[in-house]
């Protein structure tokens, strides 16, 4: 199967970054058939289109957007989550800075859709090549009524304003994003069923909707060609409909982002990207908090929610890395780990003692001095924090580690058996951190 090029057919083309582009490509057809419409007509095309939601959660999108108050009492939000801080995905980064016309045109229908007074873009604070993008874009708009008030003469006011975060993870969580935003603490709220959801109290406890960048752009092509339309893309899955645009890195031969139709197997979208280097070993479909599969899983493998879930793992953010015979899994497993004690923000015992915890432990494995009993103690606390944390950092933290263990057992037994690790090799050397040079044998 090729590549499905729907949100990056013009990706390429810099005239695309101009409202000039834009509209000379057929840009904004999906807003002006919006604004036509009746709101809840919008909301039961996304719903016909079966989009869910290309954060991670694989939420439907519709069901969000009309849960929000209908006969309304308040101002409403909307808010657009440009955190992108998974490692291994870098797909919103690339929509921003070529297709920000698609990402604005997108809120701009889930504004008239939601009745939303006024939008966020909350963007990595590193991403300053997709902030000038889309500034300019958003300059743009305004200039021609396409953002402001009475855009394009239909009644819709909608002001729209981009955030640049400070770099942390925990602010791509959503309830953590709007705390940052609100000038609080990045850390997350309680949450449903203990506490409203967005769409009641979210922004200044207003009705607030919060979409990825990739969800928001895909709007317009569902209102343009149809919500059925769309869901023909990717109908031999099992409730998967659309594109996904796949960030592809590792040991490959041509790291990139790739957008494919659901349903294309996990082997031909490693074909895009030009095959392995080395032979593989194993991958990481998702995102790093997603859990790894082995070659024989990754033959197997269909991209789709359900599907990746038959094989042990989750489409997730759709950061997909690739590893080759030389990977150390247990190297891995460490430097993965440490980022997520890192980033735990602390508000909760188990993300806070338990990533730290995990992070002792295959410290000591990777310095040679890992002890009997140190991939049961890892496990146990893997279950400590799964499900039990304050938001999904935690869980996000727990599977790399679990799925690791599960798949490659041998390779942990090994390190803590003989202090060092059983993929001795000279690539694997020299990947390895600085940390654990010494645990192989010859160096
Ligand atoms: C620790 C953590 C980090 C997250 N980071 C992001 C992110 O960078 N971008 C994103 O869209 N969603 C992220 N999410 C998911 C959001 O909480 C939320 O589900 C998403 O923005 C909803 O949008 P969607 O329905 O369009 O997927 C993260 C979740 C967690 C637990
Ligand atoms: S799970 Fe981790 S990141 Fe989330 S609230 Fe708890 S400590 Fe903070």
């Amino acid at each position: 199967m090729a590549e499905h090029k729907l949100l990056f057919e013009f990706a390429h083309e810099s005239e695309f970054r101009t409202l000039h582009g834009y509209l000379a490509r057929k840009g904004y057809e999906g807003l002006k058939k919006a604004i036509g419409m009746d709101r809840q007509a919008v909301i039961d095309e996304m719903k016909a289109s079966g989009l869910r939601g290309r954060g991670g959660a694989g939420f439907p999108t519709w069901i969000k957007w009309n849960g929000i108050e209908k006969e309304k009492t308040k101002p409403h939000y909307l808010v657009c989550n440009a955190d992108e801080g998974e490692p291994g995905t870098f797909k919103d980064k690339q929509l921003m800075e070529e297709t920000p016309f698609l990402l604005i045109e997108g809120m701009t229908i889930a504004a008239h859709a939601v009745q939303a007074d006024c939008g966020y873009i909350y963007i990595r604070g590193e991403f300053v090549d997709a902030a000038k993008s889309l500034r300019a874009a958003i300059d743009e708009a305004y200039q021609h009524g396409y953002l402001g008030k009475n855009i394009l003469g239909s009644g819709l006011d909608f002001d729209l304003y981009l955030h640049m975060g400070a770099g942390s993870y925990e602010c791509g969580e959503e309830s953590a994003l709007m705390s940052s935003l609100m000038g609080e603490r990045g850390m997350p709220r309680l949450k449903f069923p203990h506490a409203p959801l967005p769409t009641v109290a979210g922004l200044w406890d207003h009705p607030t909707i919060i979409n990825n960048v990739e969800t928001y752009a895909c709007a317009p092509s569902i209102i343009k060609n149809g919500g059925e339309w769309y869901a023909t893309l990717g109908a031999s899955t099992k409730n998967s409909r659309g594109t996904k645009i796949f960030s592809v890195s590792g040991h490959v031969n041509k790291p990139g982002n790739f957008e494919i139709e659901f349903g294309t197997s996990l082997m031909e979208l490693l074909e895009l990207a030009g095959g392995m280097q080395g032979e593989l070993k194993m991958c990481v479909p998702g995102g790093s908090s997603v859990p790894m599969i082995n070659a024989e899983d990754c033959q197997k493998a269909i991209i789709g929610y359900e599907e990746m879930g038959e094989v042990g793992s989750m489409v997730g953010s759709g950061g997909c890395m690739f590893f080759n015979e030389h990977t150390c899994i247990v190297s891995f497993t460490w430097r993965t780990a440490q980022f997520y004690a890192l980033e735990s923000c602390g508000k909760c015992t188990p993300c806070r003692e338990g990533t730290k915890w995990m992070l002792q432990i295959l410290d000591r494995i990777v310095r040679g001095n890992g002890q009997p009993g140190d991939m049961d103690l890892l496990m146990s606390i893997t279950k400590q924090i799964d499900g039990r944390s304050f938001c999904g950092l935690g869980d996000a933290a727990a599977w790399p580690v679990a799925g690791a263990i599960k798949k490659f057992p041998h390779e942990f037994e090994y390190f803590i058996q003989h202090g060092r690790s059983m993929v001795d090799t000279p690539e694997a050397r020299a990947l390895a951190p600085r940390l654990h040079q010494r645990a192989f044998s010859s160096v």
